[in-house]
């Protein structure tokens, strides 16, 4: 169904090529009978013209994003971040504002604040994390994660450092990590809620432009670079290569990372 995979893309920049589209098909299906449709084109209609839809759009779009993560995952790109530009910068006197951009249920945020905890500059840094879905930030602001996510903590002693059990024996992230981050809905889609986030000195945004489509990955990464202060870095995930774009930053490599840094 061509105009719901439009309609999609136009509001989340989620691309579903005409192969993807049964998948589509079958997950907004679902959707529309819990919602009390009889008909998808009654649903598009909908979600497309009625005044009430936004919440419904929400619910759509927790049913589509795939919000795989996990602690410490590309583990290697965080542990440059945080010594090649977090700390200099700290040490120059600067407080740098650091943008998890689609941070899922939380993990990625999660292992920066361990990261940076460990470095002993928590406190000096300012760290956004956001998502598009509402239903991964509800969980990620509660710092609960299933067994899964703890799988690639390197060392037992971080472990027992920042993760507890709550009194079911659910993990449970220490309390100091997750209030200092602060949570926010941002759709990168939209240009507008991407400039409120306002100057950041390092953006992460890993594992999320795949889902998208050439066209709005440049435009994506067009307006994260015009988030960025000059000097500032983007990384996006290992498998996200950036340089069949022209944008306004340059790819650098150190330590066998790739990232993209705006010129002054
Ligand atoms: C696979 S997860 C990546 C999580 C984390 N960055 C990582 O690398 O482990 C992709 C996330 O992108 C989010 N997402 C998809 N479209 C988005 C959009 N337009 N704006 C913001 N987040 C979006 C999804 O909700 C999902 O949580």
């Amino acid at each position: 169904m061509a105009i719901l995979a439009d309609l999609i893309e136009e509001r989340t920049g989620l691309h579903y090529g005409v192969h993807d589209r049964d998948t589509l098909v079958e997950k907004i299906s679902d959707r529309a009978v819990e919602a009390g449709f009889e008909s998808l084109l009654d649903y598009y209609y909908f979600l497309r013209y009625d005044p009430e839809a936004a919440t419904e759009l929400d619910r759509v779009i927790d049913a589509l994003v795939v919000g795989e993560t996990y602690l410490f995952r590309e583990f290697e790109p965080l542990r440059l971040a945080v010594t090649r530009f977090v700390e200099p910068l700290v040490r120059s006197g600067v407080r740098p504002r650091i943008w998890c951009a689609a941070c899922a249920t939380g993990e990625e945020p999660v292992t920066l604040a361990m990261l940076l905890a460990e470095a002993g500059v928590l406190e000096r840094v300012q760290i956004v994390a956001s998502d598009i879905s509402e239903r991964a930030l509800s969980r990620a602001r509660v710092g609960k994660f299933g067994r899964r996510s703890l799988r690639s903590i390197p060392s037992s002693e971080l472990r027992a450092r920042f993760v507890a059990e709550d009194r079911d024996g659910a993990p449970t992230v220490a309390p100091e990590l997750l209030s200092a981050i602060e949570w926010r809905r941002i759709n990168l889609n939209d240009p507008h809620q991407v400039a409120s986030v306002g100057p950041c000195h390092l953006i992460l945004c890993r594992n999320v432009l795949i889902y998208f489509s050439d066209d709005t990955t440049a435009k994506v990464v067009s307006h994260l670079s015009s988030a960025l202060e000059p000097e500032g870095v983007l990384l996006v995930g290992v498998s996200e290569s950036l340089l069949r774009f022209s944008t306004e930053l340059e790819c650098q490599e150190a330590d066998r990372v790739f990232y993209y840094r705006k010129a002054t």
